[in-house]
């Protein structure tokens, strides 16, 4: 039986944590609730620990609490930890580790995945203290549920903020304590555009919104795989189990890609800039300096067949895109040649798919080109992962 340690904190949303206990136990998941000083003030340990049918745990130097389980074994026994409602307070001594109550001393001291499901005042969540807070913990591979757009409970205030519905966050737990067929499998994901500086204030960028290449790292990680996404600059917020690095060059973009070898697939979602400026001016260019600028350019380093070829290192399986508008399988045939990658996922973006939420897809190997449907992109982000799967587990030697 799987285990959850759910800390509750000090927020409204509280009570629909409650729900959530109900919505885990009845799937046959454990759990062991620490519930912080604020979040006593909402709702009672004693409703919590009728709905977990355990003792819920709430004080560090109480001596009973310590010699009975203890906030070390709390960190310990259990294979997620998640944070609902995560409170703004919570998530700024998360992000210094900070460590003066059981619930932050045992998020600091555990080596288990983390979730959190945020919930707080529109303003509060994008505060600029807050930005970076969860900036801080979604590079340290903490995962994030929510939150949502929709109607404060208390103000009646509309924005985002609403903590994620107890189902979400349950779907959410599942998919970090997955045992799907990638588990133990690397797999690298670069999304977004790139962009390259013209000077400090100005850059030459591309229309990708991101949205395929953050759906293809949210359908490996379901999958089970530890998936680190390197993203140029998008609106997205990382997906549950999923490590990102915020890169906004071409290089950045291929340095993040080598530091996450060694890697079983790497699939090369981002609209790499082909150019950027032969020099970034270190000022801002003034418009009356000496008429209109020519800006020279020159090549950036082609991510995708620098991991194609990379000998011994290279990812067993390396998948690029192409964005066409014409001629959309040949031009596709003829960069699986040129960059020495496995597989081409053309699409054909002469319509809306640069930010659109479909996309038209045709899967090209080397023996094989098999359009698929118009769907979602998360229906091609799963439709792909699971592809991949059934790749990489004929590759593993010893599997069934
Ligand atoms: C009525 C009321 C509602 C609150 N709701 C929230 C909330 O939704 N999110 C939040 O971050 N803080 C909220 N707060 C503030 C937190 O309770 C406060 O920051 C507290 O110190 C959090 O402690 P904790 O992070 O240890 O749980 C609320 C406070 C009050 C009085």
């Amino acid at each position: 039986m799987k285990r959850v340690l759910l800390i509750i904190g000090g927020g409204i949303a509280a009570y629909k944590s409650l729900e959530l206990i109900r919505r885990l136990r009845e799937r046959d998941v454990a759990v062991r609730v620490v519930m912080t000083e604020a979040a006593q003030r909402f709702i009672t340990p004693l409703a919590a620990g009728a709905i977990a049918g355990e003792r819920v745990f709430t004080d560090l130097f109480d001596q009973a609490q310590e010699f009975d389980v203890g906030h070390i074994r709390l960190a310990r026994e259990c294979d997620l930890v998640v944070v609902a409602p995560a409170t703004a307070d919570f998530m700024a001594k998360a992000a210094h580790g900070l460590a003066n109550d059981l619930a932050s001393a045992v998020l600091l001291a555990t080596a288990r995945p983390i979730l959190f499901a945020p919930a707080m005042n529109p303003q509060m969540w994008a505060n600029a203290a807050t930005r970076r807070n969860l900036e801080t913990l979604q590079a340290r591979g903490l995962s994030f549920v929510g939150p949502n757009e929709g109607e404060m409970a208390e103000s009646g205030e509309r924005g985002v903020g609403r903590m994620a519905e107890p189902e979400q966050i349950r779907d959410a737990v599942f998919a970090a304590l997955s045992d799907g067929p990638l588990k133990g499998k690397r797999a690298l994901v670069t999304a977004g555009p790139t962009i390259e500086a013209i000077d400090p204030v100005r850059f030459l960028s591309n229309r990708s919104s991101g949205k395929q290449g953050y759906a293809i790292a949210a359908a490996l990680a379901q999958l089970g795989a530890d998936v680190t996404l390197v993203s140029g600059p998008t609106n997205l917020s990382a997906p549950v189990g999923v490590k990102r690095v915020n890169v906004e060059s071409a290089r950045e973009m291929l340095a993040a890609s080598e530091a996450a070898l060694p890697l079983d697939v790497a699939v090369m979602v981002a609209a790499v800039a082909d150019w950027r400026p032969m020099k970034a001016a270190k000022g801002k260019i003034k418009k009356d300096a000496a008429g209109i600028p020519a800006i020279a350019l020159q090549e950036n380093p082609d991510i995708l067949a620098t991991l194609s070829k990379l000998g011994k290192k290279r990812p067993k399986l390396v998948i690029g895109f192409a964005a066409e508008t014409d001629h959309v399988e040949e031009h596709a045939r003829a960069k699986i040649a040129k960059k020495g990658c496995d597989w081409i996922v053309a699409n054909d973006v002469s319509g809306d798919v640069m930010g659109g939420a479909e996309n038209t897809v045709i899967l090209i190997t080397k023996d094989k080109a098999e359009a698929w449907p118009r769907m979602a992109k998360e229906g091609v982000a799963r439709k792909l992962a699971v592809e991949i799967a059934a790749v990489l587990d004929a590759k593993s030697p010893g599997r069934k």
